[in-house]
């Protein structure tokens, strides 16, 4: 039954994606309320093509953007899987840096010669969300109009703005989400040819800081030197939240960060990464960061702190003598086990607090919150799933790699329903997720689609508990 499920695949490519193309044109942008339209217009169309393969789907509202939740018949005595994925993506701007929009998918190669569709949401989620609909089409189609597990899909609108609804709808469906096991591709392979298994995935705490220090904009030259300036004490504070080796300077930060393994250093010693080659992809002599720690352990395992931008004082052409009012800073802290985004946003509040002069008010606004999470290594799922790699991609050479993104239901899932998550992800480093030109190779989408397809067959071998 796979293998005629295989070659319906195979022999689906241009239509499956077409189908993509239809899923990237709608702008679904979660963070801007003019796109809340879209949203529900691209959670409608997705439920749309969840029916067309088989299933049956829901629209589900929650205060935020919907949640779509698709099913086929479920039958006891084997296992449940929960798929999730998002079809919310991140805003396109900067526009001018877009070889072709951001909404109009386009096939061309891509730097290295490979084929791809480029366009917002391509990789990162619509792409790899698209590989299971479609894999499931073909299970559906080949399996006399049944998958060899029981499916609950889950695919939510606002996994780019930090998942805010998803803890509730989920907590309130438990009944209708429990698993056996939740798997999620949104996460890379390793490189070209080396595909993976993501056992750890960083968390986050975004935050958002506002500082106040006179009524209005002043004259620098009437008031400069004798008024707090915000955007100087924005710098400062900034400026103090790294020591000079580069480690996070904020009291308890590190406290509960669980050091490495000497074990974990050496596999990924072992992983094919060039430094060099990772420099010269960015256009930059070197990179850089905690002392001690290679890029892939900096970028995995260890927490880090970035501003993500800065808001201040005069903007526009030219220059304007003014001492702003205000000041803001968007700040992302990567967190790594066993950190606790609640705690790491009040430590943060309190060194702002304890850095700030006392003639400069201050504001914060939290922008989400994700747990760090570490999945078994070892399980049978990913066993199974090494398989279902295999007959995707047809390569044994599945890495064992972890994420330095942060994907907030993974750990949502482990705390309301104790669901352990299979991270196999389809994309490429160079994806270029969340920047201009992203794009999604085309013979990922295809070996993706496979190995979706192949994955539901395998799993049906893990141990049903319900
Ligand atoms: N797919 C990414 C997460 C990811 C990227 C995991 C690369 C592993 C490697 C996801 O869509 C994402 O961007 N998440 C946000 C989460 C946040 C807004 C709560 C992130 O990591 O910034
Ligand atoms: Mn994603
Ligand atoms: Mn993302």
């Amino acid at each position: 039954m796979l293998d005629q499920a295989l070659a319906t695949i195979d022999a689906r490519k241009q239509a499956s994606l077409a189908l993509l193309t239809e899923f990237l044109r709608i702008p679904s942008v979660s963070t801007k309320p003019e796109h809340a339209g879209d949203l529900k217009r691209c959670a409608d169309w997705l439920a749309g093509q969840f029916r067309d393969a088989g299933l049956s789907a829901d629209v589900h509202p929650t205060p935020g953007h919907p949640v779509v939740v698709a099913k086929n018949v479920h039958k006891p005595g084997r296992p449940t899987v929960l798929l999730y994925g998002h079809y919310d993506v991140q805003p396109p701007e900067p526009l001018e840096l877009w070889t072709t929009p951001a909404f109009e998918p386009t096939e061309r190669n891509d730097e290295t010669g490979h084929p791809a569709i480029y366009a917002r949401g391509s990789a990162d989620d619509k792409g790899q969300v698209w590989c299971h609909v479609e894999a499931v089409r073909a299970l559906m189609a080949t399996g006399g109009g049944d998958l060899p597990v029981n499916l609950t899909a889950l695919i939510e609108g606002e996994e780019e703005i930090g998942s805010d609804h998803l803890d509730q709808f989920v907590a309130a469906n438990a009944d209708l989400l429990r698993a056996d096991v939740a798997i999620i591709s949104d996460t890379s392979q390793f490189d070209r040819g080396l595909p993976a298994i993501t056992y750890g995935l960083r968390g986050l705490c975004y935050m958002e800081v506002f500082l106040t220090g006179p009524s209005h904009d002043l004259h620098s030259g009437m008031y400069g030197g004798s008024v707090p300036n915000p955007a100087n004490v924005l710098c400062e504070f900034i400026a103090s939240l790294h020591d000079k080796d580069g480690r996070v300077n904020l009291p308890g930060f590190y406290d509960r960060v669980v050091p490495l393994t000497a074990a974990e250093r050496a596999e990924w010693q072992k992983l094919p990464f060039d430094e060099a080659a990772f420099a010269a992809s960015l256009n930059i002599p070197h990179g850089n960061g905690e002392p001690g720690y290679s890029t892939v352990e900096r970028q995995w395992a260890r927490p880090t702190l970035d501003v993500n931008g800065i808001t201040t004082g005069y903007q526009g052409h030219g220059a304007k003598t003014v001492i702003p009012a205000k000041a803001s800073a968007k700040i992302s802290m990567r967190l790594v086990p066993d950190q606790d985004p609640a705690e790491v946003q009040r430590l943060f509040e309190q060194a702002v607090r304890d850095r700030l002069p006392k003639n400069v008010t201050v504001e914060f606004k939290q922008h989400g919150l994700a747990g760090p999470v570490l999945t078994p290594a070892d399980s049978p799922a990913v066993r199974l799933a090494r398989e279902a790699l295999a007959a995707g991609f047809g390569t044994t050479a599945t890495t064992l790699v972890r994420g330095g993104g942060s994907i907030p239901v993974v750990a949502l899932l482990k705390r309301v329903l104790g669901i352990d998550t299979l991270l196999v992800g389809f994309g490429l480093p160079d994806d270029r997720v969340h920047s201009p030109n992203e794009k999604f190779d085309l013979d990922a989408l295809h070996k993706g689609t496979r190995t979706a397809a192949a994955l539901y067959a395998t799993l049906a071998g893990l141990h049903a508990t319900k």
